[in-house]
C-alpha cells in the first residue's frame, strides 16, 4: 500500500492528522521516511525493553519462522511455549509458577479476570464474582479490562460496562499533600473498605498496578502498601492480581514491579516487553495455589485466544528473557534510571510546571501542574510538552487521566534497558529544551 494511504486510514490512531511514516529502528531511535531521527525515550507506549530490532530477537525470530509459526492450543503444545513456561517460571514474583500466554495486555487482563472468576466457582464460592480496581488506572481497552480502567477512553462505554461487578477505590493524588504514613493508611482503607462492604463473599479479586504506568505516570506506592494488599487479600480471601504489563520484565530495576516488596500476587499479567515489540504477545504467570485448582480439572483453563501460546511469539519471549540475563540489564537498567532520575529532578526544579517526579528504575514521570502552591493540574499540559518533544525529535509519552473533576496531566519516560549514558544524556538535554519551550508559551498558563 502507497504510504500516503496508509496516512488517511484508520490503522493509526491519528488518521489524517499528518503522523511522520515510520521506516526503521533500532535500539533507542526511530527514523521517519524523510530521514528525521526521532530519540525514543518511551517506547511508543513503554514497550521498549531492548529497543527496536534487537538483533538477538530478530535473530530468534528468523530461527522459530524457519520451523514452526503457530499451533492451536487445543491441538497441539509446541516446544518454545514449553521452554518459555520454564522461563517464566524461573523469573516470577511468585515460587513455582505456572505460565499462561496471550497476545495482548489487554487479553492476559481478560484472562486473569477470567481465572479469578472461574477459579473461586471451582471451590465451590460462585458468588465471588466481583473485582476491585483502583483510579487512576489502566487495564486495557477491551470491555473487562476498560472497565477495571479509568482511563478517557471508557467514557463512550460506561452505559455498556457492568460497573456494579467493579469497585473502583481511590489511588494516589498529589493534591491531597498526605505524609507517606497517611498515604499508607488512606490507600489500604480504600481497599479494605471496599471488600467489606461489598461483602468478601462476594469478591474475587483486587487488581492493581503495583506501579502505575500510562494512566498516572509512575506513581510508586508508599513503603508496606504492596505488603498491606497482599495481607488484605490474605485475610479476606481475595487474589491479589498485578499487571505488570508495563512494569514486568526489568522495566523499574527488578525483573517485577511488585518484587521491590515481600507481598507476593497470586497472578502477574505482563506484555509490551515481553517480546520488546518484536511481535505481539502477552502472558500471565499464576501462582502454584491457584494454578494448581485448574491443573487438577481434566479440561486445566480452557480459556484464550487464537494465538495463545504461539510458538514464534514464545521464542522471541524466551531470548528476551535470557538477553536481558546474559546482559545483566536489569541492574544496569537499574542505574541508568537514576541517572535518569537525577538529571528530570535538576530539569524539574528549573519549571514551575512540574509538580512532582516519581518513579523507579526505567520508569519516570513528571506531572504537570499550573503551579507548584495549588498543584492544579495543567489542562492538556502533557500533550502539547510531547509535542514540543517530538519536534526536537524525543519522543515521551503523554498521560492524560480523569481524575474526579479534573484530568491528571502527566508525562512519562520508559527508555529500553540497553541505553546508555549518552542516551540518557541526549534524552535530558532534549526534554530540558522541550520544557524550556513549554514554559514560554503562552497557552501553557491559560490552557
Ligand atoms: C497496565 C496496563 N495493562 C494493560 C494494558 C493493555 O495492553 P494492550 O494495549 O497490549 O492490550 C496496558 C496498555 O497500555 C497497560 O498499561
Amino acid at each position: 500500500m502507497q504510504a500516503e494511504k496508509l496516512e488517511h486510514s484508520l490503522a493509526t490512531s491519528s488518521a489524517g492528522r499528518g503522523l511522520p511514516v515510520a521506516v526503521r529502528g533500532s535500539g533507542c531511535r526511530i527514523w521517519d521516511r524523510e530521514g528525521r531521527e526521532y530519540l525514543d525515550a518511551c517506547g511508543g507506549a513503554m514497550v521498549m525493553s531492548l529497543g527496536h530490532c534487537h538483533p538477538r530477537l530478530v535473530e530468534a525470530a528468523k530461527r522459530q519462522l524457519d520451523q514452526l509459526t503457530f499451533t492451536y492450543r487445543f491441538s497441539f503444545s509446541n516446544e518454545p511455549m514449553a521452554e518459555l513456561a520454564g522461563l517464566v517460571r524461573e523469573i516470577a514474583p511468585m515460587q513455582r509458577a505456572s505460565a499462561f500466554f496471550n497476545s495482548s495486555g489487554s487479553e492476559s487482563v481478560e484472562s486473569a479476570i477470567h481465572m479469578a472468576i472461574l477459579y473461586w466457582q471451582h471451590l465451590g464460592k460462585p458468588g465471588k464474582i466481583e473485582l476491585i480496581s483502583r483510579y487512576p488506572s489502566f487495564h486495557g481497552s477491551t470491555l473487562g479490562a476498560l472497565g477495571l480502567s479509568s482511563s478517557r477512553w471508557r467514557k463512550e462505554f460506561e452505559l455498556v460496562l457492568e460497573k456494579n461487578a467493579i469497585a473502583q477505590v481511590a489511588g494516589v493524588d498529589i493534591r491531597a499533600r498526605r505524609s507517606e504514613a497517611d498515604e499508607l493508611r488512606f490507600g489500604l482503607e480504600q481497599i479494605e473498605d471496599a471488600i467489606a462492604s461489598r461483602g468478601p463473599d462476594h469478591v474475587a479479586a483486587v487488581f492493581l498496578e503495583p506501579i502505575s504506568g500510562a494512566s498516572a505516570a509512575a506513581v510508586v506506592p508508599p513503603e508496606g502498601y504492596i505488603d498491606g494488599v497482599r495481607e488484605l487479600c490474605n485475610r479476606y480471601g481475595v487474589l491479589m492480581i498485578c499487571d505488570e504489563t508495563i512494569t514486568g520484565f526489568g522495566r523499574t530495576g527488578e525483573w517485577w514491579a511488585s518484587s521491590h516488596w515481600k507481598g507476593r500476587p497470586d497472578i502477574v499479567t505482563f506484555a509490551k516487553g515481553v517480546t520488546s515489540g518484536i511481535t505481539p504477545f502477552s502472558g500471565m504467570a499464576v501462582a502454584e495455589n491457584v494454578a494448581e485448582v485448574f491443573l487438577a480439572k481434566p479440561e486445566g483453563f480452557a480459556w484464550g485466544h487464537t494465538f495463545s501460546g504461539n510458538p514464534l511469539g514464545c521464542a522471541i519471549a524466551a531470548e528476551t528473557i535470557r538477553t536481558i540475563r546474559d546482559e545483566d540489564l536489569i541492574s544496569r537498567g537499574r542505574a541508568l534510571g537514576e541517572r535518569l532520575r537525577a538529571g528530570m529532578e535538576t530539569i524539574a526544579a528549573s519549571s514551575p510546571h512540574i509538580g512532582q517526579v516519581r518513579g523507579k528504575g526505567l520508569l519516570q514521570g513528571m506531572e504537570l501542574v499550573t503551579d507548584r502552591d495549588s498543584l492544579e493540574p495543567l489542562a492538556g499540559a502533557s500533550g502539547r510538552l510531547a509535542g514540543f518533544a517530538k519536534e526536537l525529535g524525543l519522543m515521551i509519552y503523554s498521560c492524560s487521566t480523569p481524575l474526579g473533576r479534573r484530568t491528571l496531566e502527566a508525562v512519562m519516560l520508559a527508555p529500553p534497558l540497553i541505553v546508555d549514558e549518552a542516551d540518557i544524556d541526549e534524552i535530558l538535554a532534549k526534554l530540558s529544551d522541550a520544557l524550556r519551550k513549554f514554559d514560554a508559551c503562552p497557552h501553557a498558563e491559560t490552557a
